[in-house]
């Protein structure tokens, strides 16, 4: 079976440097692969030391490049400033911010603590912010900044069970769009991914366990969910010359799921 990135030259992303939060598993881990893969400079942040490590260390070993593994919460606004510090001493330069670190669990709103929503705004809003923030002087210094925000669909309907992860990403691209109006003068462009139901990550395990995968797979038009390398695919994409005049935009990668209603054929 062919990757999705094989139609990128081997060496497409040389010479880029990213710094990608929540790199230690899941989606963004993936992306990392990708943008080592082809040839960037890639620091990788999770706030929990023994899963950097390893996944630095295992990222390192696939790609063929030393990937570094910083140890660091985006909630905490020093401490982003710190590891973008860390990231411009290693690699003398930064292009890319990738905003993945999130945080979710399944929770009605009326059970939900006032703690619990505070604690997913935390991550995934509050944590886009510090890191973008964080990041600004050396975006603006690089001069083909980008800052690409990874979100997700749930708020562009009422999704149960989500009142906490969708408000934060809805913020989330709220964020996406300010920062490209803001900091286009700057040579920054900013843009998101929102994915749908991606296989084999820690948010499906939460938000679809056992059998309800399989039964979410029958309201997705591509009739399956889409894969960890498809959202990297979409990230390379964004980040290369051939999206230079894409930004303040979302791109959906979700099989159409967010598109489609329940059929009644
Ligand atoms: C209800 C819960 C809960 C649950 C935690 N809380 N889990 N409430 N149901 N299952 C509440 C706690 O009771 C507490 O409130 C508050 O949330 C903070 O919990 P902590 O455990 O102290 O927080 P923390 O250690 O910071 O952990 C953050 C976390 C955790 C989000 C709660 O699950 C986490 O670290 N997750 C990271 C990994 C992850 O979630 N990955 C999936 C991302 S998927 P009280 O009131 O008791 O103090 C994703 C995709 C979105 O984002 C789109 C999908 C389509």
């Amino acid at each position: 079976m062919p990757s999705p990135l094989d139609v990128f030259r081997s060496d497409a992303l040389a010479g880029h440097v990213a710094l990608i939060t929540g790199g230690g598993t899941g989606i963004c881990r993936g992306i990392a692969h990708a943008f080592a893969k082809l040839g960037a400079d890639v620091a990788i942040v999770s706030r929990k030391a023994e899963v950097i490590a390893k996944t630095a260390e295992e990222l390192s070993h696939e790609t063929g490049r030393s990937v570094l593994g910083l140890v660091g919460d985006v909630r905490d606004a020093e401490a982003m400033a710190r590891v973008t510090a860390e990231v411009i001493a290693k690699f003398g330069k930064l292009d890319t911010l990738v905003n993945g670190a999130a945080g979710n669990f399944l929770a009605p709103a009326a059970a939900l603590s006032p703690n619990g929503f505070k604690t997913v705004i935390e991550i995934d809003l509050i944590g886009t912010f510090n890191s973008s923030r964080a990041v600004f002087e050396a975006l603006r210094t690089s001069g083909n900044g980008l800052v690409l925000n990874i979100s997700a669909t749930l708020h562009y309907h009422g999704t149960p069970l989500q009142i906490h992860a969708s408000a934060a990403k809805a913020g989330v691209d709220a964020i996406t769009r300010n920062l490209a109006v803001e900091w286009g003068q700057f040579g920054i462009r900013s843009c998101g991914i929102a994915p749908g139901p991606i296989g084999d990550t820690e948010g499906m395990k939460r938000l679809a366990p056992g059998d309800a995968a399989e039964r979410a797979k029958k309201g997705i038009p591509a009739g399956r969910f889409g894969t960890i390398e498809e959202i990297a695919a979409a990230a390379v994409f964004l980040r290369s010359p051939a999206a230079m005049y894409i930004t303040g935009h979302v791109l959906v990668v979700d099989g159409g799921h967010c598109i489609a209603l329940p059929s009644i054929l």
